[in-house]
């Protein structure tokens, strides 16, 4: 049970897969990495399972988890593709980009999965580790950010114990995850228009362009209640936090990016997908900090620096 025993840590090497698919599989709480950050994993088709994920982190029972699967053939298992989701599928599975897309009636999901929803929210992950377990078992996993709710999402298996030990039955270990940032998440309507609900490492404003001609449709402008992950007190740092900062001041953590040093760096040469691998670790050491605020350099708002902009909005608010 959460809050009782200690947290087991194995590395993510095939007898820590194996130790992981068994718990799993008896509905237990398993903390693992994916290209994006670490997920806190419970079998999807389980009710008893999923109520464990919301009471390790702290989650509103309101706010719906992303399915994840093995490849297409299982995603379909869960939903009927509308028109317009094959040409995302086929161009960014296995990799950061989950769809939100009609659930299926028959789909056998308990149902604090999707939080009452007529859709479904399916990613499939193209993390070595994340892909052997989903092999090793036979059921979908349901995995939020494997954090307490609220809070920066885990980068490393430190960041995960930092928040989760003695919740959660294991975390497997396979060092820094590489995007950083949570999936790109893309709805696609009945009528086959899509809708970007959280920027993330997949660029939908290219991809859309790309295939349809066309420029993405914007949402109306405010916050897209439907993926409540998106509220703004999410990925708070526990500190205030100022955007922009080119200095920063005696009792500020720096976060440097580009020709702006800092404390730490996003990345010192301006790599935006550095600087994305990098966020929440930085988030991370600026909290640990003596500093009682926190600053961080502008970053350029364009491809991947838009979802960056997106994560440190939400820090600061
Ligand atoms: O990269 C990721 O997506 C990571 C890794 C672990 O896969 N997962 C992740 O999950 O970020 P989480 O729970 O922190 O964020 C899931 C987001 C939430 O904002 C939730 O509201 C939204 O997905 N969501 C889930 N199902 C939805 C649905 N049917 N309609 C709209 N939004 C949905
Ligand atoms: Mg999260």
């Amino acid at each position: 049970m959460p809050g009782k025993n200690a947290t087991e840590t194995l590395l993510a090497d095939a007898e820590g897969i194996r130790r992981a698919a068994a718990i799993l599989a008896a509905g237990g709480l398993v903390a693992m990495p994916t290209e994006t950050v670490y997920g806190l994993a419970a079998r999807a088709d389980s009710a008893e399972a999923v109520a464990k994920i919301y009471e390790a982190k702290g989650r509103p029972s309101f706010n719906p988890l992303i399915v994840h699967v093995r490849d297409e053939t299982h995603a379909q298992e869960f939903s009927t593709w509308p028109n317009g989701a094959q040409v995302a599928v086929m161009t960014e599975w296995p990799g950061p980009l989950t769809l939100v897309v009609p659930k299926r009636p028959d789909a056998k999901l308990a149902g604090a999965v999707t939080a009452g929803l007529e859709t479904v929210a399916l990613r499939c992950p193209s993390h070595p580790v994340m892909q052997a377990l989903l092999h090793e078992v036979d059921f979908p996993l349901a995995a939020p950010s494997a954090n307490r709710s609220g809070f920066i999402s885990p980068t490393t298996a430190q960041h995960v114990l930092a928040s989760l030990d003695g919740r959660i039955d294991l975390v497997l270990d396979a060092g820094p995850t590489n995007a950083g940032i949570e999936s790109t998440i893309l709805a696609i309507r009945d009528d086959g228009k899509w809708q970007e609900l959280r920027p993330g490492p997949v660029d939908l404003d290219r991809l859309h362009e790309h295939y349809f001609d066309l420029p993405m449709p914007q949402p109306p402008g405010g916050e897209v209640i439907e993926a409540p992950g998106q509220l703004a007190s999410h990925y708070a740092p526990g500190k205030p936090v100022r955007l922009n900062a080119i200095l920063a001041d005696a009792d500020e953590f720096h976060i440097g990016f580009g020709v702006v040093d800092g404390d730490t760096t996003l990345s010192a040469t301006g790599d935006l997908f550095q600087a994305a691998a990098n966020l929440y670790d930085c988030l991370h050491q600026a909290a640990a900090s003596a500093e009682s605020r926190i600053a961080v350099a502008p970053v350029p708002n364009q491809g991947v620096g838009k979802a960056i902009n997106d994560r440190l909005r939400r820090a600061a608010a």
